[in-house]
């Protein structure tokens, strides 16, 4: 959603912050602006894409400077809606990422007492109620009045005749950066990395002020002291290396993803939350939602632990069962519906994990446990790595609950992404790119693995796909098969192999055009499937991480072969950190 990033230092600020804002583009957004301090406040704004607007910047020399990637909520994509927004004098900027609940009122106000605004967004409210403090300096006006505001806020301010940033956060990220001579401050820390590794996660009511060598921060009208801690993500890792796109980038490095992963479990001893579990409840959002559910059918096959998944944004309708450990599954650690499943969770005294990629993301603090899933900053919108990291550590977890039964084949989990990665998918992809609308099917565990290839589909090619349970087509969907509706049929040598052979028979019955993903020696499959793509490996764990990257690579090449936008699908954010 919405990316923030500030800098102020020795170096002119304008470039840097164009630099921090396209690290920022990953995250989805349709207009983006910057304003500058310099011996007068310059704001430029505009509906549109970093790449193609080319902010006018050259003669800017100012070394204090805020950035804004909008991704629209209140008021349409344009020039005007876009952030920075400033106080009817133009003296005060902000940018603002989250949503304030109580603007409309306030604008009612404001209005009232004679403030003219320009936007139809949430956000100008700030720096008008900014203006009405100007008597004092920046700091003290946005402390006296981040009180009046209800919702959630990150907020970086700059002001005409005041040295510095001001930040503060309510509910939505915000990290700073203590860099060579200089303070940065962005929505995530990738798009710190090229300045410093030493960074710190502001809290919930912090307000701090930005000026080198690092800033100050205050809570609750006292100074706090934050933890300086260092990030261990390189900057080369948020770079595209000669890749197309992030998507393929991040396809590529799951070998390795998985491995490290795997490693960084086992060389540690088993956290002991995870330790005589009675029940577990996952909660968690779209590709980290179909990890969660895989999660239930692996730890029950496994170790008889009763498991359930649920839809993050629906738990607020349920309530936590018995004991269970509730578990948020989370790439970001900032997804708004998770952390509020597992902010449900602790009122009802259960203990609470997150499995996580973000060291400090918000999650970590929210929950009383962390387990890292160690992918490796993920930049494209679409997740691919994260639901592999994902899927290790619930192997891990099944593995250990169930006293080492799954131990070989993680170890040797990803030499079947390595096979998968080969695959040559074009006749697939042939049927695929001239679809109106594909199914997806699978059982048991391949269920969920039905799901996340249907996801990945439809959001980077936008052709409608749809995951089933292949036995449950017939009850409903199969008024849909036509020729005009490819399946794709995950077919594994596991115990749901005879069922899924007759599923597909009648659906090629409807005549789709069926491909199947399962043993490339087998006669029958070859005699159904249209395109049968060879899995690799014979165990579940080599079958499931076979079967996903062959589901990856088949819509990232799809999309490529409709020349879609692939790393950022329109419509979508990396990080929805609104409910
Ligand atoms: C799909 C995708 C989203 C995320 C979802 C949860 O490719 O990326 O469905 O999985 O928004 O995000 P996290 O895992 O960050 O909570």
């Amino acid at each position: 959603m919405c990316g923030i990033f500030g800098y102020t230092g020795e170096k002119k600020a304008a470039p840097l912050v164009i630099d921090g804002l396209k690290r920022l583009e990953y995250r989805g957004y349709d207009s983006f602006g910057l304003a500058v301090l310099d011996s007068d406040l310059w704001v430029w704004k505009k509906k549109g894409k970093i790449s193609r607007e080319k902010p006018p910047v050259s003669r800017r020399k100012g070394r204090t400077a805020i950035g804004h990637t909008r991704w629209a909520t209140h008021g349409e994509p344009s020039d005007t809606n876009a952030h920075p927004h400033t106080d009817c004098r133009g003296s005060v900027a902000i940018v603002h990422n989250g949503i304030i609940e109580n603007y409309a009122s306030l604008r009612q106000e404001l209005l009232g007492r004679g403030h003219t605004f320009r936007s139809e967004t949430d956000t100008e409210v700030i720096a008008h109620l900014i203006e009405e403090h100007s008597g004092g300096d920046l700091l003290t006006a946005v402390r006296a009045i981040l009180p009046r505001l209800e919702g959630s806020y990150a907020i970086l301010a700059v002001a005409e005749g005041y040295e510095g940033i001001v930040a503060a956060r309510q509910g939505s990220p915000l990290v700073l950066g203590i860099a060579d001579r200089a303070c940065v401050a962005a929505s995530d820390v990738t798009a710190l990395l090229d300045h410093t590794d030493r960074v710190i996660y502001l809290e919930d009511g912090d307000v701090a002020l930005l000026l080198p060598p690092g800033p100050t921060i205050w809570h609750g009208g006292k100074r706090a002291d934050r933890p300086v801690r260092k990030v261990d993500w390189e900057v080369e890792e948020v770079r595209l290396g000669g890749f197309a796109h992030y998507m393929l980038k991040e396809i590529y490095e799951q070998q390795s993803v998985f491995s490290t992963t795997v490693r960084a479990l086992y060389a540690e001893p088993v956290p002991d939350v995870l330790k005589d579990i009675s029940g577990i409840t996952l909660v968690a959002c779209g590709t980290s939602y179909n990890a969660s559910l895989l999660c239930q059918y692996l730890v029950e096959e496994y170790c008889g632990i009763p498991v359930r998944a649920e839809i993050a944004s629906e738990f607020r309708y349920r309530t936590p069962p018995g004991d269970d450990l509730v578990v948020g599954v989370t790439q970001s650690g900032e997804t708004a519906d998770t952390l509020s499943a597992l902010k449900k969770a602790r009122m009802h005294n259960h203990a609470t994990l997150v499995i996580t990629n973000v060291l400090g993301s918000t999650a970590t603090r929210v929950a009383d446990h962390t387990l890292y899933m160690r992918a490796g900053p993920e930049i494209s919108v679409a997740a691919t790595k994260s639901f592999v990291a994902e899927l290790a550590v619930f192997f891990y977890i099944a593995d250990v609950a169930s006293g080492g039964r799954l131990r070989q084949s993680i170890l040797s989990g990803h030499e079947a992404i390595g096979e998968a990665l080969l695959e040559d998918l074009s006749p697939a992809v042939d049927i695929c790119k001239d679809a109106g609308s594909i199914f997806f099917v699978g059982r048991g565990p391949f269920f969920p693995l039905a799901l996340e290839g249907a996801l990945k589909m439809k959001e980077i090619t936008y052709i409608h796909a749809e995951g089933y349970a292949a036995g449950e087509i017939k009850h409903g969907p199969f008024a849909l098969l036509s020729p005009m509706t490819p399946v794709v049929a995950l077919c594994p040598q596991a115990e749901s192999y005879p069922a899924m052979v007759s599923n597909i028979r009648e659906m090629k019955a409807r005549g789709v055009p069926l491909i199947v993903i399962g043993d490339g020696k087998s006669q029958e499959l070859r005699d159904i499937a249209d395109v049968l793509v060879p899995l690799p490996g014979e165990d579940i764990v080599s079958a499931v991480l076979g079967s996903t990257v062959l589901l990856q690579l088949l819509a990232y090449r799809t999309a490529e072969a409709l020349g879609r936008e692939i790393d950022q699908p329109r419509n979508l954010a990396k990080s929805v950190t609104v409910e």
